[in-house]
């Protein structure tokens, strides 16, 4: 029988289980192959842990968050990490798990990720394994693609959590602060923003100066609005700082996350001005749950579309989503490239429009 292999990389998001169960019954029903799924992303391939993917198994997970298969955001066949008497090194394995893509006789293997995992994907592709990547992540900051799944789930979970700090910040007349993920793009921040009505959105593509949040502030107080909603994209940085998130610290192969960098902001402006701030990180709460219709519409066209492809044979390509059409385009075009929010964005246009401040 013909077989075709999938994992899931990277950190988890709404809709990984509505890719899984879309490729195993277009696999099965549409062309009669087998679906080997690779537990914990490139952890399974590297350490042959894998299971033959059954419609039972695939049955009834479409709206179920996180991965049946399991994930991972450490594992990397190039550089695997292996402790020897107390010391940990690193050695490349992608040999051994060329040998057992062989092995397993796979016509592709089906890499569902961010820009960690289609990195990886590529350089196992130019080593001879058929791939194909499915694009994931809560960060939009893909390149190639107009929109990821994970994306939308996380947008209406940041929107419904700013909308109810909405409603404290009045009774209390605070200065609120949000900070979201989204690493070093301000996709989430500034569209949940949006959606939500905040006053200010800080996001990593605009440094920002506490002397105009502070002066939003402000503003708003002089005008009867005693509290004022900020969301804080995590990679924000300060005009001429830097981010506190995924910075790469010495010696360790590891982005490190610091996070956090609304607590920074909150004591400032409370040092500065006396009103009382306060803070939530919303953290992997944007990354659980159920994820939303749209989501589960992407990840079931990114899989069926990507089964597409392996029957034409349509090799080393990552299914994007472009004009609302699924297509395919090289992976080396994503590999390595991370997709910001550009400066002359609509998004950035349509928040300052409606007088929200971005910093
Ligand atoms: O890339 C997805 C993401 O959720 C980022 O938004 C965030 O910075 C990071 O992963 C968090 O990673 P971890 O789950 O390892 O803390």
């Amino acid at each position: 029988k013909r077989r075709v292999g999938i994992l899931t990389g990277g950190g988890d998001c709404a809709g990984l289980n509505a890719v899984i169960r879309g490729i195993t019954k277009s696999a099965v029903n549409n062309f009669d192959m087998e679906v080997v799924g690779f537990y914990d992303g490139f952890l399974g391939l590297i350490e042959k842990r894998f299971t033959i993917l059954t419609f039972e198994m695939v049955s009834g997970i479409l709206t179920q968050g996180g991965t049946i298969l399991g994930s991972s955001n450490k594992a990397n066949p190039f550089e695997h990490r292996v402790r020897e008497g107390g010391q940990e090194r690193c050695v490349d394995v992608s040999e051994e798990c060329v040998a057992l893509c062989e092995d397993l006789a796979m016509d592709a293997l089906i890499c569902v990720g961010g820009d960690g995992t289609m990195t990886i994907a590529e350089k196992l592709s130019r080593k001879g394994v058929n791939v194909i990547g499915l694009p994931k992540t809560i960060d939009k900051d893909l390149a190639e693609t107009d929109i990821t799944f994970g994306f939308d789930t996380a947008r209406t979970v940041a929107t419904e959590a700013i909308d109810r700090i909405h409603t404290t910040a009045q009774s209390h007349h605070r200065v609120m602060l949000i900070e979201v993920m989204g690493r070093n793009a301000g996709w989430l921040a500034l569209e949940a923003g949006i959606a939500a009505g905040a006053d200010i959105v800080l996001i990593p593509e605009i440094p920002y100066s506490i002397k105009e949040i502070i002066g939003v502030a402000r503003r708003r107080s002089r005008f009867g609005r005693q509290f004022s909603i900020v969301v804080v994209a995590e990679g924000a940085a300060p005009v001429g700082g830097t981010q506190t998130v995924h910075r790469i610290v010495k010696d360790s192969p590891d982005p490190i996350r610091l996070g956090g960098i609304s607590h920074r902001i909150a004591t400032e402006i409370e040092e500065q001005t006396g009103i009382e701030c306060r803070v939530t990180i919303l953290g992997h709460v944007q990354r659980g749950g159920t994820p939303t219709p749209l989501d589960r519409l992407l990840a079931t066209r990114f899989a069926v579309k990507a089964m597409e492809l392996v029957e034409e044979r349509c090799y080393n390509h990552m299914v994007a989503f472009q004009g609302g059409e699924t297509v395919p385009v090289p992976i080396e075009k994503v590999a390595g490239r991370q997709r910001l929010v550009p400066l002359d964005s609509p998004l950035i246009k349509t928040a300052r429009s409606v007088g929200t401040s971005l910093g």
